[in-house]
C-alpha cells in the first residue's frame, strides 16, 4: 500500500520485526468504526457517491462479521490492522475502497482506533472494579462489627473492625474508578482529519465524524494529536495503581490466612495445593495478584521510556504502545474478576480475630486519652503508660491487670475500665473512625455510590 516509490521487496525478517497485526488485530471493531463515519464524512463533502459509500459500509461491515466469526485470514504481510482491512475491503468491493484513505492516515487512524479502545476498556474495567467494591461491602457489612488489631508497622496498633479494614479498599477502588473515568473523558476526542501530522487539503467535517464515533468533541493540534500518547500512559497509570491497591489487599490477605495469624480460610476453590506437602493450602491468587502487579507497573515504564526521546510527530516507536496497553487491560480485568469471586468467598475465623484483638496493649492509647481527659498533658500521658507498657513487659503482667494509681498517683482511680474494647470502639465515632455505627452509615452511603 506504500510501494510506489520502492523497487525492491521488504525483507521478510523486516516483515516479521515490523508487523504488528499478531496484536493490534483486535482494534478491528474500533478501526471499522472509525472507517465508516470518515467515509459517511467523504460521502457528505461529494468525495464519495451514495453507492461507493453503501459498498464501503456494507463492506466493512462484512469483513467485521467475518472477523467475529472467525473467517478472517490476517497478513503479516499487510503490517497491521488498518491495512488488513482496507486491503481485504478493496479486494471485496473493488474501487470503491480504494477511495477510503482519502484525507486520512495511519498516524490519525491508530490514534483514533486506540482512543476508541481505551474509551470502551475503561467502562469494561470500570464494571468489574465495582463488581469487587460490592464483594468488599458484602464483607464489610458481614464484619461491621468484628474486632481485629489495626497494624502499623505490621506491628499491633489499635483496634479496628475487619468491616472498617474492607471499605479502606473500597475507597482506594473508589478513587480508581474515578481516574479510570477523568482519563476518560480527556481521551474521548477525536483526531481524524489529523492526517499524518499536517491535516489534509481535503477538508471533511470533523466534528461530525467525532460525533458519528460518540467523541465529545475534536483534537485541537494534528501535530499533537497524531505524536502523543499520553491517553495510554494515563490509563496504563491508573491500571497500574489499581493493581498496587490489590497487590496490598492480597499482601493482607496472605498474612490473615497465614497459622500466624489464621483471621480467614479462603475457599478451596480459590487456593492451592502443593504436590509435595500434603497439608498446604496456598493464597496463590493472592500471590499472583501481587506478582502481576510488576508487570503493570513495568508497562507503564515501558511507554514513558518509548516516548521520552521521540521527536515530533509520529515515529515507528509509537506501535510498541500496544503491547503493554492490551497486556494491562486484559491482566487488571483478569485480576478484578478473580479478587472478586475470592473475597466474596472468603470466610472470618472470629475466634482467632477476638483472641488477637483481645491484647490490650492495643488500648494502650485509649489509656494516655483517659489521662488526657483527666487534665494531664498529652506528652506526659504518653510517658506514664509507656512506663506502664514497660513494668507490663518486665512482671508479664497483661497490661489490664495492673494497680495503675499504685505505679504513679496520676492514674485515675476508674484506669482500668478503659480496657474495654467495645466501649473503645464505640467512642471512634470521629467522622472516618472505625465505630460499628460509622462502618454501617459507611456501607449504606457506599451502597448508593457503589450502586
Ligand atoms: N501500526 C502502526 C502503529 O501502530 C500504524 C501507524 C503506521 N504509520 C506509519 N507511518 N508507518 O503505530
Amino acid at each position: 500500500m506504500w510501494k510506489g516509490r520502492f523497487s525492491q521487496d521488504t525483507s521478510s525478517l523486516v516483515q516479521q520485526f515490523g508487523e504488528s497485526i499478531s496484536f493490534d488485530w483486535r482494534l478491528y471493531p474500533h478501526d471499522i468504526a472509525g472507517s465508516i463515519a470518515h467515509a459517511r464524512a467523504q460521502m457528505v463533502a461529494a468525495l464519495l457517491t451514495a453507492e461507493e459509500f453503501s459498498a464501503i459500509e456494507a463492506g466493512l461491515r462484512g469483513i467485521q462479521a467475518d472477523i467475529e466469526a472467525g473467517n478472517f485470514e490476517f497478513k503479516s504481510s499487510l503490517e497491521d490492522i488498518h491495512m488488513n482491512i482496507e486491503a481485504e475491503l478493496t479486494r471485496r468491493i473493488g474501487p470503491a475502497g480504494a477511495k477510503l484513505h482519502t484525507a486520512r492516515s495511519r498516524n490519525d487512524q491508530v490514534a483514533t482506533d486506540t482512543r476508541l479502545y481505551c474509551r470502551a476498556q475503561v467502562d469494561m474495567l470500570t464494571d468489574l472494579i465495582r463488581g469487587l467494591q460490592r464483594a468488599l461491602l458484602g464483607q464489610a457489612e458481614r464484619h461491621a462489627a468484628t474486632v481485629i488489631p489495626g497494624y502499623t508497622h505490621l506491628q499491633r496498633g489499635q483496634p479496628v473492625t475487619a468491616g472498617h479494614h474492607f471499605l479502606a479498599y473500597v475507597e482506594m477502588l473508589e478513587r480508581d474508578g474515578s481516574r479510570l473515568a477523568d482519563c476518560r473523558r480527556r481521551l474521548n476526542v477525536s483526531p481524524l482529519g489529523s492526517g499524518a501530522l499536517a491535516g489534509s487539503t481535503i477538508n471533511l467535517d470533523r466534528e461530525a465524524i467525532a460525533a458519528e464515533l460518540g467523541f465529545g468533541g475534536v483534537t485541537r493540534n494534528s501535530m499533537d494529536a497524531i505524536a502523543d500518547r499520553d491517553y495510554i500512559a494515563e490509563m496504563l497509570f491508573a491500571i497500574a495503581l489499581c493493581g498496587a491497591h490489590l497487590s496490598r489487599l492480597s499482601e493482607d490477605l496472605i498474612l490473615w490466612c497465614s497459622s500466624e495469624f489464621a483471621f480467614v480460610t479462603l475457599s478451596d476453590a480459590h487456593t492451592t495445593g502443593s504436590s509435595l506437602m500434603p497439608q498446604k493450602k496456598n493464597p496463590d491468587v493472592c500471590e499472583l495478584t501481587r506478582g502481576k502487579t510488576g508487570r503493570l507497573t513495568g508497562n507503564l515504564v515501558n511507554l514513558l521510556v518509548a516516548l521520552k526521546g521521540l521527536p515530533l510527530t509520529y515515529n515507528r516507536d509509537l506501535q510498541e504502545d500496544k503491547p503493554p496497553l492490551f497486556d494491562s487491560v486484559d491482566t487488571l480485568a483478569l485480576v478484578l474478576a478473580v479478587n472478586t469471586e475470592m473475597v466474596a468467598a472468603l470466610e472470618f475465623r472470629e475466634d482467632r480475630c477476638r483472641q488477637a484483638a483481645a491484647d490490650p496493649m492495643l488500648l494502650a492509647t485509649d489509656l494516655a486519652d483517659h489521662l488526657v481527659k483527666a487534665g494531664i498533658p498529652f506528652r506526659h500521658a504518653h510517658e506514664l503508660v509507656g512506663k506502664a507498657v514497660a513494668e507490663a513487659v518486665r512482671t508479664g503482667t497483661p497490661l489490664d491487670r495492673l494497680d495503675f494509681p499504685a505505679l504513679d498517683p496520676a492514674f485515675p482511680a476508674d484506669s482500668a475500665s478503659v480496657f474495654s474494647l467495645d466501649r473503645a470502639l464505640a467512642a471512634r465515632t470521629n467522622p472516618g473512625a472505625p465505630s460499628p455505627e460509622n462502618v454501617r452509615a459507611e456501607i449504606a452511603r457506599l451502597k448508593v455510590v457503589v450502586g
